[in-house]
């Protein structure tokens, strides 16, 4: 394939123009591997019955460290694809030694985990990870995480997950990248390229898997595995993107979301899954269903019976079943019945196939956790400090209350619920983790302050949950005698994740009045938030005089946090997604349409200034809520740090160019303050005038930069007319010429602004 076709397919053209770049001296290569690989397929398939072939398509739960007399009979017969949940490494070399020396054919194991936000060694949740804004952390993470995931015999992760998530009551944007299609395409492929690395059938590397496609992260009112109703036209201007970016960066696997997409189930969704995936995006690898996502259909009431729905799967083109036996139970009988012909068969055969050659298993099944480096060792543990501090965002310092000044401090309250909790600060989906290896704030703080600060630790509350007041006395006096209070608040692990949605996302229990009983105490007060969503938090910013944001931070959430109190580190973690003021303004995102009729200042009376009898008319007719008004409590790209930076000189070149000649956008950020950081800046750009109405303004590119005070540095991006392309009335990707503005600062609502114009010729 040329370089300008695979552009012409191209969502990011960045992302590809990478991708073209570390994959050019292997290409040829690869495509002898890659008809090596086909001809291995068709030579094995030949042998299959239709048992076995059938065999291929099954995922098996295991029950951890046992293999039961079923599974070992089932592996032995060839009826058996891939074992999801075996991790001990024992049990998994006695899996793979039954399939490959025991069944006829010897076809070797996928080994399936939810290897998500580390492994042994758990990172920050992906959403924190996100607020890292760091490509390259979030690709030695997942490099790290294959590694140990590898070194237990796993060789399939289903991660990451790049659904766009716009709705923090729904409990799985703790497994996001947030609310923007660039950014989680930019972080899900540095995701899967620390899976699998440059080559799929190297020793650590394992598959990755993007899920799920498509549009879970638009679960209706923000409930799991709630319906999805979005325009295909939308689908594929902000939920799709980044699972284009998968498919051209590689990803071996795809996995179906659990949602019904427009009234079809994606497990059975022709359209998303044959025309889009296989047709449009020539998708070669596996696609697995969701847990029981196929038996679901009947629930759903798409499929009539269990097998009317192993036949929509299977035509859909869902190549494996999770954790349910539909296929197992109906695809030879609808085989013998012609409702399913063998080709389809076949076909969904080869995908699995085609995933274990490119893996290296029929080579390589015995795992020697000997020849792997060692796990949760002090490197990874320092790879996961990096990640975690980058990931933490600053949301307020009044009067420049942190850094901690270590030398003057004489006596620190330690307050909440999540400050000494090595369970609670790993976050969702962490079947591998040990709190055991955690360090927790109290801890790091105790020992970074050092000996001449003594730190007095008062849980207050026995979970974030908690509704009596008791204890609140003992941490008011910790306060009052201490130079400052540091709160540790949020919500436990088990408030997000799968099926944890929430419809209150205000701080649980009490925890708003442990803040106001602390702040009577007169001390500085800091919050730190623990969480795996945003939570509306807005009631606690005029008791706080600093707040962090930690989300789920993982196993080095304490020396991470004690970096950023302590000053060791300035944040530079900036929001992933929106902070809402109240539950009620969701959805709101920074990319969202403009109304014929958008607030203005000054035509905003808030509900309790409304004068009696106002007339209908009186206030004018704005798009807002009266009581909320129309901003988010912080916005998308939003973060403090220790310093400032400025942004200046903004300029496009050229400022006018037809369509398909490249434009750059650059500008100058100074650090004009007294410490040197970290600083993520962001480009935006708006096309002000499209076929179809397009968001006010959309994230084009972002540039994490390190400076001294008073160090000024150019950012430069580079946009093709790709990057400016959208899915527009007729349904074609195009480039619309006409005027844009483009914005660089240091979030969605930065000010410096220059503007271009696209001429069709
Ligand atoms: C259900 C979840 O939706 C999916 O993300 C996960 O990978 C599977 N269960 C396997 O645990």
């Amino acid at each position: 394939m040329t370089v300008t076709a695979v552009f012409s397919r191209c969502t990011w053209p960045l992302l590809c123009a990478i991708a073209l770049v570390a994959g050019a001296s292997t290409t040829a290569r690869a495509e002898a591997g890659r008809a090596a690989i086909d001809e291995r397929i068709e030579r094995l398939l030949s042998q299959m019955t239709v048992a076995e072939k059938i065999g291929q398509l099954a995922q098996v739960n295991a029950d951890e460290g046992k293999i039961s007399g079923k599974l070992r009979a089932a592996i032995k017969a060839g009826e058996v694809g891939s074992v999801l949940n075996a991790v001990d490494v024992a049990t998994v070399n006695e899996l793979q030694r039954l399939a490959v020396k025991e069944s006829r054919l010897g076809i070797p194991l996928l080994m399936g985990r939810d290897v998500i936000h580390g492994f042994k060694t758990v990172l920050p949740i992906p959403l924190g990870q996100a607020a890292a804004w760091n490509p390259d952390l979030v690709q030695e993470g997942a490099r790290m995480a294959a590694l140990e995931a590898a070194a237990s015999g796993v060789n399939w992760t289903f991660a990451p997950m790049i659904d766009v998530a716009r709705d923090p009551r729904w409990g799985r944007i703790a497994e996001s990248f947030g609310e923007d299609p660039y950014l989680a395409s930019v972080l899900g492929v540095a995701s899967i390229r620390g899976f699998q690395g440059d080559d799929l059938s190297r020793p650590g590397a394992i598959a990755a898997c993007a899920k799920h496609f498509v549009g879970y992260g638009a679960s209706e009112g923000g409930r799991d595995y709630g319906f999805v109703g979005i325009p295909d036209v939308e689908l594929r201007n902000v939920h799709m993107p980044p699972f284009k970016a998968a498919v051209d960066a590689g990803v071996a696997t795809f996995m179906a979301a659990f949602s019904d997409v427009n009234g079809v189930p994606a497990s059975g969704n022709r359209f998303l899954m044959r025309t889009v995936l296989r047709d449009e995006w020539h998708f070669p690898g596996l696609v697995v269903s969701d847990w029981e996502s196929i038996i679901d259909m009947t629930v759903h009431g798409f499929a009539a019976s269990k097998k009317d729905a192993a036949f929509e799967a299977l035509s859909a083109g869902i190549d494996m079943e999770m954790a349910s036996t539909a296929y197992r139970d109906y695809l030879a009988k609808l085989l013998a019945e012609k409702r399913i012909d063998q080709d389809t068969l076949d076909t969904a055969v080869r995908n699995v196939l085609r995933v274990k050659f490119r893996l290296g298993l029929f080579e390589r099944t015995v795992t020697d956790p000997s020849a792997y480096p060692a796990v949760a060792s002090a490197a990874n543990f320092a790879l996961a400090r990096r990640l975690t501090t980058q990931s933490l965002v600053l949301l307020q310092n009044r009067n420049e209350v942190l850094p901690l000044a270590r030398a003057s401090l004489r006596s620190l309250a330690v307050i909440g619920p999540m400050a000494d909790d090595d369970y609670e600060q790993l976050g969702t989906w962490i079947f591998d983790g040990d709190p055991a290896l955690s360090r927790t704030p109290l801890h790091a703080i105790r020992e970074m302050a050092g000996p001449h600060v003594a730190v007095r630790h008062v849980r207050a509350m026995e979970t974030t949950r908690t509704r009596t007041t008791a204890a609140f006395a003992d941490a008011v006096a910790a306060a009052s005698s201490a130079d400052a209070a540091v709160l540790f608040l949020g919500e436990e692990s088990i408030l997000s994740g799968e099926a944890h949605s929430r419809a209150n996302i205000d701080l649980p229990g009490n925890q708003m009045d442990l803040v106001r009983a602390v702040k009577s105490a007169g001390k500085p007060v800091i919050v730190v938030i623990l969480a795996g969503r945003p939570l509306t938090i807005e009631p606690i910013l005029a008791a706080a005089d600093a707040v962090v944001y930690a989300w789920h931070p993982g196993v080095m959430a304490g020396p991470a946090i004690a970096d950023i109190l302590f000053g060791v580190e300035s944040p530079s973690g900036k929001l992933p997604v929106t902070f809402p003021r109240m539950v009620g303004q969701v959805p709101i995102y920074y990319a969202h349409r403009n109304t014929g009729k958008p607030p203005i200042p000054s035509a905003f009376v808030h509900i309790d200034d409304i004068k009696v009898r106002t007339p209908q008319t009186g206030m004018k007719n704005k798009s807002q809520y009266l009581d909320a008004g129309y901003e988010p409590l912080y916005p998308f790209g939003y973060g403090l740090s220790y310093t400032r930076f400025a942004y200046s000189d903004i300029e496009v070149v050229p400022a006018r160019a037809r369509v398909g000649v490249p434009v750059t956008v650059r500008a100058v950020v100074k650090n004009v303050g007294k410490v040197e950081a970290d600083e993520v800046a962001q480009l935006y750009v708006q096309d002000v005038v499209g076929s179809i109405t397009r968001p006010v303004r959309e994230l084009k590119g972002f540039q994490r930069v390190h400076l001294k005070p008073g160090e000024s540095r150019e950012v430069s991006f580079q946009l093709s007319a790709d990057d400016l392309a959208f899915y527009g009335r007729d349904m074609q990707r195009a480039t619309e010429p006409g005027a844009f503005h483009a914005w660089i600062g240091g979030s969605s609502t930065a000010e410096l602004r220059a503007d271009f114009e696209l001429t069709a010729n």
